[in-house]
């Protein structure tokens, strides 16, 4: 029967390959992910909650003109966390030797969800929650294909997308709060 061991390079061979390629940073032989590809992923994501950014500030200044009380302070606290999300993302595509895109002018295509400025209270809200369910799913996916091959990015999608998912649950919330038909 063969060993975990037997599978874990030796040590003389991590030291040498840990000094050979220094050039690399954090890039080490043990990464197992398309890096190229991993990139331009995070570059989808990063555009992603650029976009959510930009549509919740938008909710948030147009909610407070028509005195939405909680609703207003909600699409704040998301526009502070997709913020957060978007910092984090990009920081991941540096470390990976890669170069975060925040070129406004390409924005929308490359993002996943849709900036809607929304007509009204519970438009802006029905649009977000239909937003935070594309970025569930395209991170669920994102996820499940980084696998085991780049568990840092992996994990990193991982706790964004925990946080869309309360995001989403608080936009029904309110939605079910104000008595409006779902579907
Ligand atoms: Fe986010
Ligand atoms: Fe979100």
């Amino acid at each position: 029967m063969a060993l975990v061991s037997d599978h874990l390079s030796d040590i003389k061979t991590l030291r040498e390959q840990a000094r050979a390629h220094i050039d690399r940073g954090p890039i080490t032989e043990a990464y197992g992910a398309d890096r190229d590809r991993v990139i331009a992923v995070l570059n989808e994501a990063l555009a992603t909650e650029l976009v959510c950014v930009l549509r919740y500030k938008r909710h948030y200044f147009m909610a407070e003109g028509i005195n939405s009380g909680p609703v207003a302070a909600e699409f704040l606290q998301h526009a502070t966390e997709e913020q957060g999300h978007a910092d984090s993302i990009a920081a991941r595509i540096v470390q990976l030797q890669g170069e975060p895109d925040f070129n406004p002018s390409t924005l929308v295509e490359r993002s996943h969800a849709e900036y809607v400025p929304g007509k009204d209270l519970v438009d802006m809200i029905r649009e977000d929650l239909v937003a935070e369910r594309v970025a569930i799913a395209s991170y669920s996916e994102i996820s499940e294909w980084l696998g085991e091959s780049d568990i840092t990015t992996r994990r990193l999608m991982e706790s964004i997308l925990a946080v869309e998912e309360e995001h989403a649950d608080d936009l029904l919330t309110f939605l079910k709060q104000m008595g409006v038909r779902l579907l």
